[in-house]
């Protein structure tokens, strides 16, 4: 008998090409994620699930899923997913490391350039018909040649960031709780505590996981240490970020301005402040979003939920220690 599986939404072809000849699979078909009370009542007979970050798989839909062998989680977060919770019961949790971190970086680079020369305030400008002449003053932004990127996280995605700092000549500073002097003599930054990094960057740009330690990592006091002129980029979770402390620095002036691609909640609520900031930017997490990087998580997430229902290790596994269940 084909392992019974659930895919909580529309995949690329080719990961389905992967995943309907060898299993009995339902694949969710809606734009939005199916509903809590549909997937506790799902997961009963399930052996394997395949789930994105806006499902929440916590212990109490592990204890609904019997049989369940794996959990394969189509982003490199999985701070939805209870991996303790998973580990206790025996269950493999996969995720997608690597494949999207030029993507991201690319993304995260394109915020930070955005909100320095106000792209997006110039687009709503133009559309406003306010373009009346060429300006020696108009919509002054922020050089980014030669400027100090601050980077909070120096994984995968901040280290690639970096790289692309370089490349405009900035001068690139980092934190983060494991130094890194191998990649410090590679990509020619330096490492000071926290407080320092973001006291001297002009833009400070976070790449860290979602835990217990860096929610609202980025707060009021941190947010008052930054230099006036300078912009907070954020492509990691939006709770690193504490927005309403963010919103009252970029309403006071205490910082220049923002680029999110992640928000506490997502999607933003629609009448969120933050929306009435001409120096805010809130795109909707889209930072892995091009076709290939995209096809390649979906594809990486079939192979761990077909290794997982084999009983083999994951090509990618969070939880490699797991004695998983038969
Ligand atoms: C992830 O993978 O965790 C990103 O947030 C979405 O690509």
């Amino acid at each position: 008998m084909k392992p019974k599986v659930f895919v909580t939404r529309m995949l690329p072809q080719k990961a389905l090409d992967l995943i309907l000849p060898v299993c009995d699979a339902e694949i969710w078909q809606e734009e939005l994620p199916p509903p809590r009370d549909l997937l506790l009542s799902k997961v009963r007979d399930l052996d394997g699930l395949l789930s994105l970050l806006t499902d929440k798989i916590d212990a109490t839909l592990m204890d609904a899923a019997p049989k369940l062998k794996v959990v394969s989680n189509c982003a490199v977060g999985f701070d939805n997913i209870d991996v303790p919770a998973a580990t206790q019961r025996g269950i493999a949790v996969g995720n997608t490391p690597g494949v999207l971190t030029e993507t991201t970086a690319d993304f995260a680079f394109t915020l930070l350039m955005a909100a320095a020369r106000r792209v997006v305030e110039g687009d709503r400008y133009t559309r406003a018909g306010k373009w009346k002449t060429w300006g020696l003053t108009v919509l002054l932004g922020q050089d980014i040649h030669g400027a100090t990127l601050g980077l909070i996280g120096l994984g995968r995605i901040g280290a690639a960031m970096a790289k692309r700092a370089k490349g405009f000549d900035m001068r690139v500073m980092y934190y983060d709780p494991f130094r890194r002097e191998d990649l410090e003599k590679e990509l020619g930054i330096t490492y000071s505590d926290l407080d320092t990094v973001v006291r001297q960057a002009d833009f400070v740009s976070v790449h860290v996981p979602l835990t217990n330690e860096t929610r609202k990592l980025v707060n009021q006091d941190l947010l008052s240490k930054m230099k006036q002129t300078a912009i907070i980029v954020n492509t990691s979770r939006g709770p690193v970020v504490d927005q309403a402390a963010l919103y009252a620095a970029l309403r006071d002036g205490v910082i220049a301005g923002a680029a999110l691609d992640v928000t506490d909640p997502e999607p933003i609520a629609l009448n969120d402040p933050l929306l009435t900031l001409e120096n805010c930017i809130v795109a909707p997490h889209i930072a892995s979003a091009s076709v290939t990087t995209r096809t390649k998580m979906a594809t990486m997430a079939a192979e761990n939920l077909l290794a997982g229902l084999r009983g083999e290790k994951l090509p990618t596994p969070v939880n490699p220690e797991v004695k998983q269940r038969n």
